[in-house]
């Protein structure tokens, strides 16, 4: 009831200053007008204005301001009032009246308030945006006044993607972008722009937190994954994985894991192509299969690759003889043994059964002194076949034995020549070996050159020993005595001279007896004619 009166009152007092502007005859006071200043101004919200009501009057009366504003009276002169008016918060019409002879003169202007925007804000954008999907950049605007000389822009960086005029309280205001890979890293915001510049006043930005979008590229293809098929325990083999046509490779994030066991990864990129690098290291209670797995992750999506590593231990057989040193005669046993699943084979002939040990009996003989054993290990693994050799020594002891054949048992040597007199044994450990010449206790090296003379002929008892027994062999060494050649040729020319001579004086003496047809036979001097005879002859020869 009480905002109806007071509305009643308004009306009334309105309606009298129209009657009285109605009844009142025209006269000298219609000439003057009412200035109110300043007219229709924008003023800053709750902000104060000092509104001048003048005129050129003369005797004006009663000039008053109507207005639902405070209001205060501040000063007045002749012809003018100025009234201040406070906490202006809404657009307003003042109205300023006054009586001039009798007439009434009214002015208004009408204010505008203007107000800068409460509240400015970019919707949260998502974090990771796929490229090549449309991005909806939202705002909204709270406040802000006149909302005519309002509106709103979205911006990437400083360029401007879309303008429009802030409307409803707040106001909301959408664009449509194509997320692209140069928008990656890109701050997108939200600006209002109150323009009140046709006012008089400035152009007044208010501008909302930037927002940094993150864009990014994941193909549907899944990452290369380059792994071992097999694995030893205790070894390492390498793992690579990766992954082309990412966008921002730098960004994306790598898991390489054997079973649930993280790996420690090194990830690089190049342009679009990732690659991430570790080392798989197969322990003892890894055995068996084991899934590689190559998770590449961005932009809160991921590509997953898992492949198959078989881990196996297959340690070399081992081989033991029940005693490595024996002698001839003793049973030993070899054996060889290797963990589960692995097939043995010793010396040929295979293990019962895969897991089994693999065993051998034999007597020791001579001939087994020095034989390798050699056990052959195989495994199966996922089809693969793997592979092992082990081999031991046997060494037998027996008894040497003097090979006859290596050690010559007649020797027919010249006196005062260099010989080496060959004799070798066998035997385990290795037979020493002395000749004895049974006579004399003279003892020859064996195997070492020297120089024979006559008195070394004889028999000798050739004896090999060692901790296994002896063994003997007789040998006959025969050394004659030196005749060389020149003695030998002197001999038979003095023979040859000697036969000739008889020859000649033979024929000498028959040729004389048959021409004297006597023969005389002097015994004495057979000889001398000849030897005297024979310097004459020369001496007789040497003139011609
Ligand atoms: C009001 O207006 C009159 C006439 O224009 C002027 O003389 C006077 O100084 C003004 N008063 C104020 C307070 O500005
Ligand atoms: C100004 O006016 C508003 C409402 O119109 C009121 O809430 C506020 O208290 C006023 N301020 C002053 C200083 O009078
Ligand atoms: C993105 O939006 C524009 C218009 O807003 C439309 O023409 C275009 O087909 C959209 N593109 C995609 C990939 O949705
Ligand atoms: C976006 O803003 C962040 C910090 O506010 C700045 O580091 C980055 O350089 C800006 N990006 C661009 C493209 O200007
Ligand atoms: C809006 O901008 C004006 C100047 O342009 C500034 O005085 C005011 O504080 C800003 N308002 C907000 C909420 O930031
Ligand atoms: C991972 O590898 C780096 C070097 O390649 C090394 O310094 C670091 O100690 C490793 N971390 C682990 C947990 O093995
Ligand atoms: C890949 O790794 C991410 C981050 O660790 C994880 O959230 C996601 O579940 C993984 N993907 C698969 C298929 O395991
Ligand atoms: C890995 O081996 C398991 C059985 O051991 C099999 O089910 C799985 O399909 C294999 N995975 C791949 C990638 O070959
Ligand atoms: C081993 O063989 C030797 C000769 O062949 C024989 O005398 C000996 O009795 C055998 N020993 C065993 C334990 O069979
Ligand atoms: C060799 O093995 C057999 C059984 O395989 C065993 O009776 C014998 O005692 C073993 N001999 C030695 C010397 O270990
Ligand atoms: C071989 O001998 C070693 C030590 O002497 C022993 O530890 C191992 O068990 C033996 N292996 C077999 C197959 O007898
Ligand atoms: C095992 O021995 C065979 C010959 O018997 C040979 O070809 C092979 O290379 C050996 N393997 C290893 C791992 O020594």
């Amino acid at each position: 009831m009480v905002p109806l009166g007071s509305l009643h009152g308004a009306c009334c007092s309105l309606l009298i200053s129209l009657l009285l502007v109605c009844l009142l005859p025209p006269g000298k006071g219609q000439e003057f007008l009412l200035r109110v200043e300043p007219q229709d101004p924008v003023v800053p919200a709750r902000g104060s204005l000092l509104v001048n009501c003048s005129t050129d009057c003369p005797h004006p009366e009663l000039i008053t301001l109507e207005t639902s504003l405070l209001k205060e009276t501040v000063s007045n002169g002749v012809g003018w009032v100025a009234f201040q008016l406070s906490n202006v918060t809404s657009d307003s019409k003042v109205l300023c009246s006054s009586f001039c002879n009798g007439f009434q003169m009214t002015g208004s202007s009408d204010i505008t308030v203007y107000r800068f925007p409460e509240h400015v804000e970019l919707a949260p954008l998502s974090p990771w945006q796929p490229v090549g999907k449309n991005l909806t950049l939202r705002c909204w605007v709270a406040g802000g006044a006149p909302r005519t000389h309002l509106s709103v822009l979205l911006l990437r960086g400083e360029e401007e993607l879309s303008r429009q005029q802030a409307v409803r309280e707040p106001a909301e205001v959408t664009t449509t972008v194509l997320a692209g890979r140069d928008d990656h890293g890109a701050n997108f915001s939200c600006r209002s722009e109150l323009d009140l510049r046709s006012q008089g006043l400035g152009l007044f930005q208010n501008s909302s937190a930037p927002r940094q979008l993150q864009t990014f590229v994941l193909p549907v293809t899944f990452p290369h994954l380059t792994v071992p098929r097999f694995l030893e325990v205790g070894t390492s083999g390498p793992l690579v994985c990766t992954l082309d046509k990412l966008f921002p490779a730098s960004e994306a994030q790598v898991q390489l894991a054997l079973g649930n066991q993280m790996l420690n990864t090194s990830v690089s990129s190049q342009g679009d192509m990732l690659t991430a690098t570790a080392t798989a290291t197969a322990s003892a209670e890894q055995e068996g299969t084991r899934e590689i797995v190559c998770n590449v992750t961005l932009g809160g999506e991921s590509r997953e690759t898992r492949k198959n590593l078989t881990i196996y231990s297959f340690r070399e057989p081992t081989m033991n003889l029940s005693e490595s040193t024996v002698p001839e005669g003793t049973t030993v046993n070899v054996t060889c043994a290797a963990g589960a699943r692995v097939q043995l084979t010793l010396d040929g002939v295979p293990a019962v059964a895969p897991g089994q040990l693999a065993q051998l009996q034999i007597n020791a003989t001579e001939r087994d002194d020095r034989r390798s054993f050699f056990c052959s290990a195989t495994l199966e693994v996922d089809g693969l076949i793997l592979r092992r050799n082990r081999s031991v020594q046997l060494r037998v002891l027996y008894g040497p034995k003097i090979d006859p054949t290596k050690c010559p048992q007649h020797l027919t040597w010249k006196d005062g020549t260099t010989h080496i007199l060959q004799c070798q044994a066998r035997g385990n450990p290795d037979p020493q070996i002395q000749c004895l010449q049974e006579s004399s206790g003279f003892q020859p090296p064996v195997g070492i050159p020297f120089r024979v003379s006559l008195n070394y002929s004889g028999t000798y008892c050739c004896r090999a020993a060692n901790s296994q027994g002896t063994h003997t062999l007789t040998v006959v060494m025969n050394v004659q005595n030196r005749n060389p050649l020149v003695v030998t040729i002197v001999m038979a020319v003095l023979v040859i001279l000697g036969l000739v001579t008889v020859t000649a004086a033979s024929l000498y003496i028959f040729g004389v007896q048959k021409r004297n047809d006597i023969y005389h036979v002097n015994q004495g001097s057979t000889w001398l004619p000849l030897t005297s005879k024979q310097p004459n002859e020369v001496l007789r020869e040497e003139p011609s």
